[in-house]
This record gives C-alpha cells, structure tokens and sequence, in this order.
C-alpha cells in the first residue's frame, strides 16, 4: 500500500496547518493510534453527522436515535462474544520486538528488522479499565469497541417506552476504542474514533429486502450527500470465512484511497444473534411482535459508518490543485452542506475602518441567517483566498471603497472557478440562498 504517499502528507499537513485535525497529545510527543480534532474538523464533522441524520433518521425508515454510555455492563461484552472473539492475530520480532498483525506481514522475517517473528497469538483489542476504587476482576470493564452494543442492550427500553412495530431502527452516533495493534495512515485506523451505526430490526424472511433496501441508501449516501465518485468506491461481498462472529452475509465500502483500495464503510446482516445472545445471558424477553401478532426475536441489518473514515474520504475525494493564483493552489471542493465554513467577508484593507465597519456589517447579517460565516481580515486579499480555499469555503465577499462610494455591491468570488461579480448588498442574503439551495 504505497501508491500516492505524497497526497496522503499533502492532505495530513494541510489538516494541521488549517485546524482540521492534530496529532493527539502532540506537545507531549503524541499518543499512537490518537487524533484531535480542531475547530474546521468539529465542524466538517457536525456537517457530516447532520446530512447522516438527515438521510438515515429522517429518511425513508422508521428510526429512533440513541446515545448509550460508553462504559457498560463486562456481561454485555461477554455475551456479544467480543470478550472471547474480538482479537487479531499478533505476532513480535524477537529482535527488535515491534508487533504487528500476523495477517499483515508476509514470511516469518520482521518487515522492520529483518529478525525473526514469534509464534502467533489472538490479541483481543478492546480496551479494559477498572471501575471504582477496587481494581479486582469484579470491577473490570471495556471501553466498547463498536457503538452498537449500546443499542441492542436498550431494545428492551425502546420497545417498553415507544412500543414500535417492525420493521424499525436505532440509530447512534459516537465513540468507540480499539487497542489496534498497528495503527496507521492518519485517521484512517486509530485506537479512538467515531462511529455512526444502526441496527435495523426487521422480520426474518424480510432480512434481504432491508439488506438491499440499505445497500442502495448507503450508495446514495456516499454518492449524493458525500460526492464521491462511483469510480472511487466499489462494494466487496465478504468472504464466508472472513466474516465477524455475528455476521451471515457482509458487504464492505472500500474506498480507493491514496494508500490503495481499503474499507469505508460495512453493511451486515447480523441475524437475530446478537438479541438472542443479551436475551440468554440477562434472562430478560428481547422479543417483539410480529405481523401475525405472534413473539419473535427480530433479525437486524446493521449499516456502519466509521467517522473518521468518512472525514478522510471526504478530504481526499475533495482535494483538488490548479493553477489558480500565484504558483498554483491548493483547495476543497467540499460541497456547500459539508464546507466548514460557507462564507468569508474581509475588508479590502483592514486598516481603513469605513471598510471594516461595512464589512462587519455585512459580516453580522449573513451569520444570523447563515451560521457558518467568517470575517477574515488577516494579510491581504490574495492570502485570504488562499486560506479560504485550503478550508473549502465555496464563497468569499469583499468590500472595497466601490461599494462604500459608488455602487453599495460587494465581490462575490466562487472557490471553484475563481469568478468574480459585483452583487448588491440588499440581494445578498437571496443570493446564498440560491446558491446554497
Ligand atoms: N458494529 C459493526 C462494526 O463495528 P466494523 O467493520 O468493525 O463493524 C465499522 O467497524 C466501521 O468502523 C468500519 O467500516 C470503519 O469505518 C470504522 N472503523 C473500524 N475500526 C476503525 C479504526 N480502528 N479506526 C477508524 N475507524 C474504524
């Protein structure tokens, strides 16, 4: 996996210099397998998790959203299978004792060293933490290593408070921790990431029309609202013996990233294991209704999307170069409801206060009606553009002595083209409103 190393460091240096996203603990050195997020990266991420919302909770399925604790029951974790089978397999150099995973490496020599590898052994890569003040094996939990456990622990709670008829979902948005043994390529495969995940619970001879019903909204999803091209992303029907525990038929999203074609996204049928396994272990009835009004433990669908992974494609769908400017640039073509930031206002100069004062003005009126608005002042115009580009913003307004002397209109300048026109002040807020429509 080394095609395109150079965009993927491009991509990784643009996110730092911009306030996209940091090396985790970075002053202190870093902690492997950890990134933080800065204030373009929170808001590129909120963009995402709305348009997810929007699609997935308010789109064509009955769905109810969820936010589990992180930290739950250690029988919960046992009876999903995840304490006995959530490992990879390790293997370490007995000479310079690195690990790595055992499907990783080719032969029995260290890709690093060239020393010889150790025996393999299954590595369970959730995390354990110790509950309370006692650190005996009664008090050790997990930090959960996929969201969904969360949401099949709460069935019971769901079908007891808003009594839904199947087929219905849950969905849930937040965090998950694995103890990856070889974290790597930026965001793509971290020991802390997000995860946006629903568990669909349906009748079991209706599981594949739901299955397809799901492949054909996660196309859309990834097509439409991401704007990723078809030619970037193919869809793998998962082998029969590399399937997860719970899992009968899987279909993973890969995206063809600077790396080389690896996983965006996976669609599993989860079959009515993962109810049936929480109904066993706590003795509570995980069932529901069926159409003929008899008890059934329902099967489940399970679309899951990595957080961080979406950010990643997304950066790197939309990373665009052209020789626009002074030596080139650099720019996210981000598509308007995914840009961080949707319109910039400066002041041509920023030491003539009449300019400013109108710049402001223009400044405060389009945040309230458009939130994601920035005033930009810092060096000149040209510079301005340059950060505004890096950052996808799709249009930036400029007041200059013009518009306080002759004609009361500002530039409109567009990312992606560079074009340039003079629009009134009054129609201003109308025009957005089309472009952003
Ligand atoms: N509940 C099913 C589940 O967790 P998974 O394929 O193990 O399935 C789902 O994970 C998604 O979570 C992946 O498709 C990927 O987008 C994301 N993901 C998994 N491990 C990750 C990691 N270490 N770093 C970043 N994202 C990860």
């Amino acid at each position: 996996m080394n095609k395109d190393n150079n965009k993927m460091e491009e991509i990784v240096s643009l996110c730092k210099r911009r306030g996209f996203i940091f090396q985790g603990s970075e002053i202190y050195g870093g902690l492997a397998g950890t990134w933080d997020y800065g204030p373009y990266g929170v808001l590129l991420k909120e963009n995402i998790k709305r348009a997810w919302i929007d699609r997935f909770v308010y789109g064509k399925f009955k769905m109810y959203q969820m936010d589990a604790a992180i930290l739950m029951n250690p029988r919960a974790w046992e009876a999903s299978g995840h304490v006995s089978g959530f490992s990879d397999p390790l293997v370490s150099c007995k000479k310079c004792k690195k690990r790595f995973r055992a499907d990783h490496v080719d032969g029995d020599k260290c890709p690093e060293c060239g020393g010889y590898l150790g025996e393999e052994k299954q590595f369970n890569m959730m995390f354990k933490t110790a509950i309370g003040a006692s650190e005996d094996e009664s008090a050790i939990t997990y930090l959960r290593p996929e969201t969904a456990g969360g949401m099949f622990v709460n069935f019971k709670n769901i079908v007891d408070s808003i009594h839904p008829k199947l087929p219905f979902g849950l969905a849930q948005i937040g965090k998950a921790f694995r103890n990856e043994i070889a974290p790597r390529d930026f965001i793509f495969r971290s020991r802390e990431f997000e995860q946006m995940e629903i568990e669909f619970f349906v009748e079991e001879d209706e599981w594949e029309k739901y299955f397809e019903e799901f492949r054909i909204q996660m196309n859309e999803w990834i097509n439409k609202d991401l704007r990723i091209e078809e030619s970037e992303y193919s869809e793998l029907d998962v082998p029969k013996d590399e399937l997860a525990h719970y899992s009968k038929k899987t279909i993973d999203f890969e995206f063809e990233y600077p790396f080389g074609r690896a996983e965006l996204y996976g669609l599993a049928y989860r079959t009515d294991f993962d109810l049936k396994s929480h109904g066993g272990a706590s003795g509570q009835d995980l069932m529901i209704e069926d159409s003929e009004n008899k008890k059934t433990v329902p099967h489940v669908i399970e679309p899951s999307f990595g957080m961080d992974r979406t950010v990643l494609a997304v950066l790197i769908t939309h990373f665009m170069k052209d020789e626009m400017g002074e030596g080139g640039r650099v720019f996210l073509k981000l598509p308007v409801n995914l840009a961080p930031v949707k319109i910039a206002v400066f002041p041509l100069l920023k030491n003539k206060p009449e300019l400013v004062e109108k710049a402001r003005e223009i400044f405060d009126e389009l945040r309230g009606e458009f939130k994601a608005v920035e005033f930009d002042d810092n060096g000149n115009v040209g510079k301005r553009y340059r950060r505004q580009d890096e950052i996808g913003t799709p249009f930036c307004v400029t007041v200059d002595f013009d518009t306080l002397e002759k004609d009361n209109r500002v530039t409109v300048r567009d990312r992606d083209t560079g074009s340039q026109e003079r629009i009134e002040i009054e129609k201003l807020k109308e025009f957005f409103q089309t472009k952003f429509s």
